[in-house]
């Protein structure tokens, strides 16, 4: 999964455009190399404010990009409470970011040459086999479940259960036409399985009682890193509580995090908490070597949590297998893209 927390196009940090008119151009390469890299497992989580966020949406939606669902953080009254001067200001204070879960459109080759989305190409291939489009409840041994919600043309189309698309391919197979074979084939050569089936859309663990609207302060407290004068450290610092809540929905342990503007690397955090392995890039020095010590910290405290033999007193760093890691070399790539 990647979490994407970069320009807002608000003169935010150095290198963010002071208006959200050259978002598009800004996001263009990191998009390019995010498609590039994904897999229709993958889900993109999209940081932003609501402007930014639609100003980007046709860059994304261009690269393949399926928009899912805007999520609303609402950070409450306390964080514009003293801010608003009501002599000067004509519009309601803002308290919210967006971010945004989109999922890779997943598209097949047909045998004739087009691509085509997967809803249309379930049923193309079951045309071809030449049997009746009444024979996918018998292949999935259910009533009438195949036609109305697997093959059907509407919008109430639903992805079929890995273990019924791997009878579906097989029927296909058996009973279909043989001068069409293979069906339902994802490698060109054999059938579908159900693991297979499986990894061809994004994942998703529910979380029962959470909704769109996230409320939840800005960050504050322990969290929120200081330098030894009390200034704050980065103004973007993200809630860790939300970064390990999308992180959790849609990857599971030991899976891939890519946090491409890393700030202070909270994606990395709410990652090693979860157990995934998280990689980012963050291209401001300071900003980077802050998030390393941070990881750095986290990590040790971890090991302590889990009952390591190592303690604060003993003084010694914990070199655990890191589930972490930061590549400057990857920064850097980036860099130069833009
Ligand atoms: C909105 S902040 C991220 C804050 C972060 N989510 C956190 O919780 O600390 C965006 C960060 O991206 C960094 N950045 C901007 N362009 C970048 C690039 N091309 N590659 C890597 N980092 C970049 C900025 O320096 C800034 O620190």
């Amino acid at each position: 999964m990647i979490v994407s927390d970069g320009a807002y196009g608000v003169g935010g940090f150095p290198g963010d455009p002071p208006t959200p008119d050259a978002l598009p151009a800004w996001y263009e390469p990191h998009v390019a190399a995010w498609t590039a890299c994904a897999l229709p497992e993958t889900t993109l989580w999209f940081w932003g404010t609501e402007i930014g966020w639609a100003t980007v949406h046709p860059v994304l939606a261009r690269h393949g990009w399926l928009y899912r669902t805007c999520h609303t953080w609402d950070k409450g009254i306390a964080h514009v409470a003293g801010n608003v001067n009501s002599k000067t200001i004509r519009r309601f204070p803002v308290a919210t970011e967006v971010c945004v879960q989109y999922v890779r459109n997943v598209s097949f080759p047909a045998d004739d040459g087009r691509t085509l989305p997967m809803q249309q190409w379930l049923r193309w291939e079951w045309e071809r086999t030449g049997l009746p489009l009444s024979k996918t409840n018998e292949a999935c041994g259910v009533k009438n479940a195949a036609t109305r919600k697997y093959f059907t043309a509407d919008h109430l189309w639903y992805f079929p259960p890995p273990p019924l698309m791997q009878k579906l391919a097989e029927y296909a197979n058996e009973y279909g036409r043989p001068d069409g074979r293979p069906y339902f084939s994802i490698d060109g050569c054999s059938p579908v399985t159900a693991e297979q089936w499986a990894r061809m859309r994004p994942k998703w663990n529910h979380m029962h009682g959470v909704t769109n609207v996230w409320t939840e302060p800005a960050v504050r407290g322990n969290e929120r890193l200081k330098d030894k004068k009390a200034q704050i450290l980065h103004g973007n610092q993200k809630p860790v509580r939300l970064l390990k809540r999308i992180i959790e929905a849609s990857s599971d342990a030991g899976d891939v995090v890519w946090e491409p503007f890393g700030g202070l690397c909270s994606v990395a955090v709410a990652s090693l908490l979860t157990d995934r392995r998280c990689y980012s890039a963050e291209i401001m020095a300071d900003y980077y070597r802050i998030a390393v010590e941070r990881l750095e910290q986290q990590d040790y405290l971890n090991a302590y949590e889990a009952g390591d033999v190592f303690t604060y007193a003993e003084e010694t760093r914990v070199i655990q297998p890191t589930l972490f890691t930061i590549r400057e070399g990857a920064f850097r790539l980036l860099a130069l893209a833009t």
